[in-house]
């Protein structure tokens, strides 16, 4: 049996968690999400999810590691017995299914930025979609989703101190910096008050019983927060018992929905400017490879140096994602059948290339794997709040209590695990599936 890794410290162990939250979901699903319509309808609900639902399952994800110290795969049953082999298969199956296509999308973000710096960017809608089909189709692709891979494999292989937490460490004030810059540089476009305020800001109350606006938003909130996929339970059995994860769940949410408004605060004011609103709509990837890349090509060389500096650190937000998608399967691969590190880091990687395949290939295939494992996401979280609030409540309170979390703040999340977030997750799972079956059907 190899001695379990730990994190350095309390705030490596955070940043990790923030790292794996912000990614291409912040940068990419939130703009083009909020402008299907649901404008501030969608992001009001969005934070009730996030702050009523998601906040006490994220603590109960973290909770299911520390207590246990397994990984995702055993950390079920261990808590509570063989019944609950199914939600360890769960976790396994959502992370690599979602590593496949996430590598597919960071390959193609590799791909712009490499045209910002060295070949340059469409300037027209006609010249937009050329340049997306390019980068999404032929070999290219699989050379960016390769890349991305190897790297991800790469850190993630280095282990848990040396190459997770030494990455995120640097990786996640950075971003950040340079996102504030970009957000700032975007007050300054002429359509900005504009795109904030016909997407972000835009008031609609009947969006909030909206279909596809209440999926959306749940969706937003647990693929943002990587929720219900095991990333937490992973990343928190390397934990000691002193953390206080209440706190430290709080400090990943608002990062998290810090950096997707912030995003959205960069996007918007370019598409508006450049008149590039139809869009960001129309297609899921339009938002982040047609509109963009457009926006920033028509400021000439400053706008492709932008671009440079927005596609990096889209990059870097998405491989600080990625290393802990594979995390999942790779530390149950070490728990499960004792395998070295290094081992299951490439067995498990060669896996998610093959199963990534079809989403490399066709980008319909890419399209139902998002949204069909956004799904198994919520389904995920319905199972940990159905698990902690149900089946060993008092292991939720004496873990939260044995690390002196606040007895106010304990109580409310025993009280919302419990009767909170199942009958609501229930209810945005039962809306997500009918959303999803009558968009295949429409
Ligand atoms: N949270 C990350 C993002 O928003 O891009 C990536 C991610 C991790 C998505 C885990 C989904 C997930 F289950």
């Amino acid at each position: 049996m190899q001695t379990r890794e730990k994190w350095r410290s309390g705030l490596g162990f955070v940043l990790a968690a923030a790292g794996s939250a912000v990614g291409l979901g912040n940068l990419w699903g939130f703009a083009y999400r909020s402008s299907q319509g649901g404008g501030l309808a969608f992001l009001l609900l969005y934070i009730l999810v996030v702050l009523v639902v998601c906040l006490p399952v994220l603590v109960g994800e973290m909770v299911l590691g520390r207590s246990t110290a397994s990984s995702p795969f055993l950390a079920p049953v261990q808590a509570a017995g063989e019944s609950w082999k199914p939600l360890g298969w769960l976790f396994a199956i959502s992370s690599c299914g979602i590593l496949s296509f996430y590598a597919v999308i960071m390959g193609w973000t590799a791909d712009t930025f490499f045209h910002s710096l060295f070949i340059g960017l469409p300037v027209d809608m006609v010249e937009a979609s050329d340049f997306f089909g390019r980068i999404s189709s032929g070999n290219s692709v699989f050379v960016g989703q390769i890349i991305s891979l190897v790297l991800t494999g790469s850190v993630v292989a280095a282990g848990v101190r040396g190459g997770i937490e030494r990455l995120t460490r640097w990786a996640m004030p950075l971003l950040f910096v340079l996102l504030l810059i970009l957000a700032i540089w975007a007050t300054t476009l002429s359509g900005s008050w504009e795109g904030y305020t016909s997407f972000l800001f835009k008031w609609d109350p009947s969006q909030l019983l909206d279909k596809t606006t209440i999926r959306n938003a749940f969706t937003q909130a647990f693929f943002s927060l990587s929720l219900g996929i095991g990333i937490m339970v992973a990343y928190s059995s390397y934990l000691d018992k002193n953390n206080k994860l209440p706190k430290e769940a709080l400090g990943v949410a608002s990062f998290d929905t810090g950096v997707g408004l912030l995003a959205g605060m960069i996007t918007f004011p370019i598409v508006m400017s450049f008149g590039l609103k139809d869009v960001i709509s129309e297609s899921t990837v339009g938002a982040l490879f047609i509109a963009l890349p457009t926006g920033f090509a028509n400021l000439g060389l400053i706008g492709r140096l932008l671009a440079a500096v927005f596609f990096g650190l889209a990059f870097l937000a998405a491989i600080t994602s990625s290393i802990s998608l594979l995390e999942v399967p790779v530390s149950s691969m070490i728990d499960r059948l004792g395998w070295t590190r290094r081992k299951a880091v490439w067995i498990s990687t060669f896996f998610v290339f093959l199963l990534g395949v079809p989403s490399a290939i066709s980008l319909n295939f890419l399209g139902n794997m998002d949204a069909v494992f956004n799904v198994f996401l919520i389904l995920g979280g319905f199972l940990i709040s159905i698990l902690m609030g149900w089946f060993i409540p008092s292991k939720y309170d004496q873990d939260l209590a044995s690390s002196n979390s606040d007895q106010g703040v304990r109580r409310y999340l025993k009280f919302m695990i419990r009767w909170v977030s199942p009958p609501v997750i229930a209810f945005g799972l039962i809306v997500s599936v009918i959303d999803l079956v009558q968009g295949w059907f429409a």
